[in-house]
């Protein structure tokens, strides 16, 4: 195989140590240590107004050449807040009622892939492989294919996709599935993914069933552990422990998004400390979330009603000398998250829907095998179906979310360590690396795809 290229629109700075909190960037970071040469291509993250096409800016650090273009403050808004994270986002996330489309944003979309498929062209050489990430860049394959490039192309979605009875709520339903003809073979999280992917096709009348497979993706569960020893001794986690007084501690990592079902988690807490009072005054509830894509309008309203429910809550239970909950929603550094995970007795990840969620494999890998904590983990996560020896909860229950909780603060050290013996050969089985290494030796044996050179519109 040639040389690997990445595109994806979110790119780690490589002048940042601490990685930007979102599943992509991690794996894919996680995925590249490798060491084999690599490009990887995408936005810069900054807005600024250019005429013409933007040159891209290309730094290479140890393996891995990044090159980044600008977005202008328009494409910024239609492609990446509007198309991207206020329709596709939501829908994709079976949130139909969050959906709000407009047709301008649908083309600035298209304009966004087309400038990106311009920007890498002109990257490209002969004998590369191309691997395309996540929802923002849908079209981008069969722009490179307009462009004439012929070698491999491959997709990976790391969000859910909904079944075509959803999906067709979707006013461009028809060309984002009819542009995806032109990948090679297209990745998704978990079968039910892959198999409404395929029925989608089918649908519509498209071919290309066969090129749709799941790859579910991992972490480097090896280094984790790793990280997450170095940071038990480090002082933030001898901070925390102090402050908690060898009382239990539940933790909660997630991007601050209403796909995460944080406000229904709080109401599962607040349920446990109303039926099983004997926790009162005892546990306290970590939850860190960072403050993520804070422009778009259904974020900002995430954030007032859970700034509101955690105060009626605290304010309800709170002694003076105990608070029930903790919130922080500035980023915590991976590496010292890492050591929180391994003092929480409990980890609390009920997301609505979620693609996979690493924060479930992260809390996991991080524990002490001789006295692991116990994880609490929503059905509707894409990494359920692996983690089945978790205690699984329906995330809108919030009767079920105390009980579950209340299993895990009583669970005596056996049955800790042999569900967790169970949950930590799963996440070794699929890491960060094989999900990659696997993914990227399918597209190579992929029958070749450079067909048609059909305009999307
Ligand atoms: P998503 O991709 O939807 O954000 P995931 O659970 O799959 O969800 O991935 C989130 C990643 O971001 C994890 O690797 C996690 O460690 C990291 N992360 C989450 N919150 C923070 C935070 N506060 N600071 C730093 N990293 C974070
Ligand atoms: O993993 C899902 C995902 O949407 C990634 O595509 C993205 O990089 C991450 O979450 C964080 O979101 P954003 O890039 O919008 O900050």
């Amino acid at each position: 195989m040639g040389r690997l290229v990445i595109v994806s629109n979110r790119v780690p700075d490589p002048h940042e140590l601490a990685q930007p909190a979102g599943g992509l960037t991690v794996a894919l970071a996680d995925a590249l240590r490798s060491g084999d040469p690599c490009l990887w291509f995408g936005w810069s993250g900054r807005q600024m107004e250019f005429e013409g096409d933007p040159t891209p800016n290309v730094e290479t650090h140890g393996s891995v050449t990044y090159a980044t273009i600008p977005l202008t403050p328009a494409q910024h808004r239609g492609y990446y807040q509007n198309f991207s994270n206020g329709i596709l986002w939501p829908l994709f996330h079976y949130r139909l009622g969050l959906m709000s489309y407009e047709r301008a944003d649908w083309i600035r979309y298209l304009e966004v892939n087309r400038l990106f498929a311009r920007g890498l062209a002109s990257l490209l050489e002969p004998g590369d492989t191309v691997w395309i990430h996540d929802y923002h860049l849908f079209p981008l394959g069969q722009e490179l294919r307009n462009l004439g490039f012929q070698g491999r192309i491959g997709f990976f979605l790391h969000i859910p996709l909904p079944p075509w009875s959803l999906f067709r709520a979707l006013p461009p339903a028809e060309p984002i599935l009819r542009s995806m003809q032109a990948y090679d073979l297209i990745g998704l999280q978990t079968e039910e993914d892959a198999n409404n992917l395929r029925g989608c096709f089918e649908a519509e009348g498209l071919s290309g069933a066969d090129r749709v497979r799941p790859f579910p993706i991992g972490i480097d569960p090896t280094q984790f552990g790793a990280d997450a020893r170095l940071a038990f001794a480090g002082k933030e986690v001898q901070r925390l422990r102090d402050s908690v007084h060898d009382e239990p501690l539940i933790i909660g990592v997630d991007r601050l998004d209403y796909s995460k079902g944080l406000q229904e988690r709080f109401l599962g807490y607040e349920r446990l400390l109303t039926r099983y009072p004997e926790h009162r005054r005892h546990v306290t509830y970590l939850q860190v979330a960072p403050v993520s894509r804070g422009e778009v309008e259904e974020y900002r309203l995430l954030r007032r009603q859970l700034d509101e429910t955690i105060g009626r809550i605290n304010g309800a239970f709170a002694e003076f000398d105990w608070t029930p909950i903790r919130y922080l929603t500035r980023p915590v550094p991976r590496s010292v998250l890492a050591g929180f995970y391994r003092l929480a007795d409990v980890a609390l990840i009920t997301p609505l829907r979620d693609g996979m969620n690493l924060v479930a494999k992260e809390y996991i890998a991080a524990q002490d095998p001789e006295h692991p904590g116990a994880l609490v983990l929503s059905h509707l996560a894409g990494a359920a179906p692996e983690l089945s020896e978790a205690l699984l909860v329906n995330p809108h229950d919030a009767d079920a979310i105390a009980d579950a909780l209340h299993e895990a603060l009583t669970m005596n050290l056996e049955e800790r360590k042999r569900r967790w013996a169970l949950l930590d050969n799963e996440v070794r089985s699929t890491t960060a690396g094989s999900w990659a290494r696997d993914f990227l030796t399918a597209l190579d044996s992929a029958d070749a795809n450079v067909d048609g050179q059909t305009p999307v519109s």
